[in-house]
């Protein structure tokens, strides 16, 4: 809607004509160019910007009046009073205007570019602003605001910009009068814009961050580009200064600040001076230099690195040294601010991936605050630098409800002359403002928006602007033929590993290539990252990737009785389209709380891997760091375990240079084992750095260095055994066990200790887990009703043998509509010894993939000891057991729950020899032909499936035990290639042996 039609003529309102036009896309804004924050002569420029007498900061309460349409705005809305007040920055949503929506792919407004919907939600901000004329200008800066926002200063209209993750600057000292001044910035929760920002995220509005003043000389110094040539052997280095409308001075120091060399600049013109064996920066050494930078009575701090990235046939090099990229996905998303990230917030991402062996951050999928890329700076990480920019809807628009149509429609804008414009000014948004910052290595045209003639347009402008970072995109998929060959790295998404072998033999292509997401990290998972992490290393043209994602996204919903944050997610908020918990589907909590998928990424980076030497007691130390040499930065401690009892330890010290084998001897492991025996090397920061505090452990590798005896079978069958066969049940007794066996169940419904009944429940077979988010095929095993079928019993016979006392039967599991899901023969075998199951199922066509097969007890309350020998202490899977190793582990089953927002299967143990469950008095202990997974749960599988969050699940009024002789891998499919077979049960036949041991 023309707003200037409805609205009184020279009305601020009637100034509000731009955002359903993408030729307009900012109006009164400064250049574009650098981010730097000027100090006054007498300063330290290198301190934080509050410090700088030149900078004010407008963060606070600011008065807001919130339209539900922009229809309803006021004519002169600019002067009217408000009296509800809002935090800047934040996002309106969060403060109880408007909803929180979450979509992924579809557009929030109905697809109709440039168009948006008449009624568009505004929230107007206002507050005073003091000015005492000092001769300076004053230049407004709004850091971020969502989608689109017109300012006015004293009522009169000063500009309007786009672009939601961008800084916009408007000189507003024409504007201002002495004393009291009122600003004021009508946000728009839509525009044309919205078109190009369909990322997957919580659509949230408003001024989200940092917004100031600073306070210029009118004759200033407007940009500057710093760029760092290494020669080809990196020992000199050639620093380049070009400043732009101002001629300075600047003074290079290195970190303790001695001065190197010393620069004069003119205006628009290069100057440069050469440095001798530069200490270079890299994610592990992250060695700045400072610039300090005199532009007329204005100083300014810049931090410089020496790095070079580059290609040599095919392979990412970083000064020199070919790279792996151990990266995240990261957005800024915080359950209580929202799309703000403070300081400390991003400071603390930061740390949190560097002590899990996180290299590098893709800034999924726009531009960060400007002071990420500070703290990647200094912290150390690689920097995926992406455009705000995201097409992902225009997918739907060929599509039909089937979505029959495929992919390639995603591109429908990215040759779309109509924003042409608007797509390269993101492009050269990004680039001009964070060109000068060395954790920046490529830069990426954004994400999800198909290829075309305005990608390759945006291409070539970020070559012009700057020569010195690689160029990224995922260009899959396109509507023309548009070439991509101006990309320098190939960038895909959740290719499958044969998938990625495959990209090895195309003859034409040369590049290398980079999976911009991998590892979707949604609930419980990702279930293949040691896989991926074996392709990476397996040729130097794989560059790495970076996992889907950081933290999960959520939006209050309150607190718990008991004190828990309540996390909503899609659906939560009566959205019109929601994705529901898509949104929560990365390596941390919306807390930053790590999932144990994130402990083990860590695991997969682990800076040292470990493996068997040649000789007993000599083990191979290989070093997967690039830059460091790892025995300067960590300790190393060892422990031998036998039956998950410790016999040994010490300390090694070692020297391992980057990329680096070193042959190590440990005289305690060359000793002649005869149990099953592990060494476990832990690896602990030595010194503490600016991320990590000494003695944290970096990573640990588990070696096998004796397998188990043979099993003991423990079968004394001395003891009388009494069997009583009547119509309906089989009763067995042997010593203090009883054993009833309940004919018409087909189960046993009874098992007593000294007369104490140990089952609350019948004791049945469990084919069904609560569907972790990457059981796509779920719906399968409802329609089968592995969850709740009926059991059908063709015959059991009972009789004393040698062994023991044995109940056979044949059996099958079923519902309505179908045959039986399978078919089953049974043979429980009882004696002194315990409960000997032995199963042979075979599965109808119905079941093509079986999550788990094994049995389930409910047993009392007080039976919460559970005491095991496997993968621990975490949740461990067939598939993701990186980050446990085998030992002996003791835990309270109410400690055992991986307490995931949306609830599913969680905290089984994978790789186990036995495993007691207990109420300190008698022990059920659970053994197996083959290593098992058994999970020990206060949930029942049921209600872990029925509930959308955790804070609705109830408890079960027993302890719920399964014991599984397999249990499928969880994998990454919600976004990410089937689950590889080797993870999988197998089907249709499939049989088991588990042993139950009942003692005092
Ligand atoms: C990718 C996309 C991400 C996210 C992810 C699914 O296709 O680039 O933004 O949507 O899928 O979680
Ligand atoms: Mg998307």
């Amino acid at each position: 809607m023309d707003i200037s039609k409805i609205s009184a003529v020279g009305s601020p309102k009637s100034k509000m004509i731009y955002h359903e036009n993408p030729e307009q896309l900012h109006i009164g804004t400064l250049q574009k160019h650098c981010y730097f924050i000027p100090f006054g002569a007498d300063e330290c420029p290198f301190d934080s910007r509050e410090n700088s007498s030149r900078f004010e900061l407008l963060n606070g309460e600011w008065e807001f009046g919130y339209y539900n349409s922009i229809i309803d705005m006021e004519d002169d809305f600019v002067g009217l009073p408000f009296d509800k007040m809002i935090h800047v920055p934040s996002n309106w949503q969060l403060w109880g205007y408007d909803k929180p929506q979450y979509t992924n792919v579809c557009y929030p407004i109905p697809f109709d570019p440039p168009y948006v919907p008449d009624d568009i939600p505004v929230g107007v901000y206002r507050r005073n602003y003091d000015y005492t004329p000092d001769g300076l200008d004053r230049i407004l800066t709004f850091e971020g605001a969502d989608s689109c926002l017109y300012l006015y200063v004293n009522g009169e209209f000063a500009g309007y910009t786009q672009v939601s993750h961008n800084t916009a600057e408007f000189d507003i000292t024409p504007y201002l009068h002495e004393g009291e001044n009122s600003i004021t910035a009508a946000v728009l929760k839509w525009c044309d814009g919205t078109y190009l920002e369909d990322q997957d995220k919580f659509r949230l509005s408003g001024i989200f961050r940092d917004v100031y003043v600073l306070s210029r000389p009118k004759k200033r110094l407007e940009n500057y580009i710093v760029k760092t040539v290494l020669s080809n052997d990196m020992s000199s280095a050639r620093l380049e200064f070009t400043p732009f409308c101002c001629d300075v001075r600047a003074v290079l120091s290195d970190s303790d600040n001695n001065v190197i060399s010393e620069i004069f600049a003119d205006d628009g013109k290069t100057a440069s001076c050469n440095i001798s064996a530069p200490v270079l920066w890299s994610a592990e050494k992250p060695y700045l230099y400072n610039l300090t930078i005199f532009a007329g009575d204005e100083v300014i701090g810049e931090r410089v690195g020496f790095r070079k990235i580059s290609i040599e046939n095919g392979v990412v090099k970083i000064n020199g040294k070919a790279v792996k990229f151990k990266g995240v996905n990261r957005h800024d998303s915080y359950p209580d601010t929202g799309y703000y990230a403070s300081y400390e917030q991003m400071k603390n991402d930061i740390i949190l991936m560097k002590k899990h062996n996180i290299n590098a951050v893709r800034t999924s999928h726009y531009p960060n605050s400007p002071l990420f890329y500070q703290l990647c700076d200094e912290l150390g990480m690689y920097v995926i630098d992406e455009a705000d920019m995201e097409s992902h809807g225009c997918v739907e628009v060929y599509n039909d409800f089937k979505w029959s149509r495929g992919y390639n429609g995603i591109a429908l804008l990215a040759s779309d002359e109509r924003f042409k414009k608007a797509i390269l000014d993101r492009s050269e948004s990004l680039v001009k403002r964070d060109i000068n910052r060395p954790c920046v290595v490529f830069w990426s045209l954004g994400n999800e928006s198909g290829y075309g003639t305005n990608m390759l347009a945006a291409g070539e402008l970020v070559k012009s602007l700057d020569d010195t970072r690689l160029l990224h995109y995922e260009s899959t998929h396109k509507l023309d033929d548009t070439s991509d060959e101006i990309l320098d790295v190939v960038s895909e998404m959740y290719t499958s590993p044969e998938n990625m072998m495959k990209f090895l033999e195309k003859e034409d292509e040369k590049r290398p290539f980079i999976l911009c997401e991998y590892c979707h990290a949604m609930g419980n998972g990702p279930g293949d990252l040691e896989d991926y992490h074996n392709i990476f290393y397996s040729n130097e043209r794989f560059c790495g990737g970076f996992v889907w994602e950081w933290s999960d996204h959520a939006c209050p919903l309150g607190v718990t009785d008991d004190g828990r944050a309540k996390y909503g997610y899609g659906g939560d908020f009566g959205e019109k389209h929601n994705d529901g918990n898509f949104c929560m589907d990365a390596l941390t909590y919306p807390d930053r709380t790590p999932h144990t998928g994130l402990l083990e990424l860590k695991q997969v980076y682990r800076p040292v891997r470990v493996e068997n030497g040649e000789n007993a007691g000599s083990f191979i130390f290989r070093s997967m760091l690039e830059f460091e040499n790892a025995g300067q930065i960590l300790d190393c401690a060892y422990e031998i375990t036998q039956d998950g009892r410790k016999v040994a330890e010490g300390y090694v010290s070692f020297d391992l240079p980057p990329m680096g084998r070193t042959e190590i001897v440990i005289s305690d492991a060359a000793v002649r084992f005869d149990r099953e025996t592990y060494i476990r090397f832990i690896f602990t920061v030595k010194k503490s750095t600016p991320f990590c505090e000494k003695g944290y452990e970096m990573c640990f590798d588990q070696i096998k260095l004796c397998d188990a005896a043979e099993k003991i079978q423990c079968s004394d069958n001395n003891t009388v055994i009494s069997l009583d066969d009547s119509p309906l049940y089989v009763t067995v007794s042997v010593g203090a066990v009883s054993y009833r066996f309940n004919k018409r169940l087909s189960e046993f419904d009874s098992i007593k200790f000294d007369g104490r009944e140990l089952l609350d429940r019948p004791m049945q077979f469990n084919f069904f887990r609560a569907p972790v988010d990457n059981d796509v095929m779920k719906d399968e095993w409802y329609r089968a009703h592995l969850n709740d079928h009926t059991l059908k019993n063709y015959g059991v016979t009972a009789n004393v043998t040698a062994e023991g006392a044995v109940i056979s039967l044949r059996q099958s599991f079923g519902w309505s509509i179908h045959q039986p899901f399978a078919y089953m023969d049974t043979e429980y075998v009882i004696s002194s010894g315990g409960l000997d199951i032995r199963c042979k199922a075979e599965f109808s066509n119905k079941v093509t993939f079986l999550p788990r097969f094994g049995i389930r007890l409910f047993v009392p309350k007080a039976f919460d000891r559970v005491d095991y020998f496997g993968y621990g202490p975490y949740e461990s899977y067939i598939d993701k057991h990186q980050a446990d190793y085998i030992g002996n582990f003791t835990a309270n089953i109410r400690d055992m729950h991986e307490d995931y927002i949306r609830p599913q299967e969680n905290g089984s143990h994978f790789g186990c020899r036995h495993m007691t469950v207990s109420d300190g008095r008698i022990n059920l202990r659970f053994t197996a032909e083959n290593d098992f997974s058994f999970n020990a749960s206060e949930y029942t599988e049921e209600e872990l499936a029925a509930k959308r969050h955790n804070f609705e699940l109830q408890k079960c009024e027993s302890n719920v035990i399964c014991v599984d002789s397999k249990m499928a891998g969880v994998g990454s499919n919600s976004c990410g290639p089937a689950l590889a077979d080797k993870y999988r049960l197998p089907l249709p036949n499939i049989s088991a042996k588990l042993h139950m041991e009942i003692y005092k």
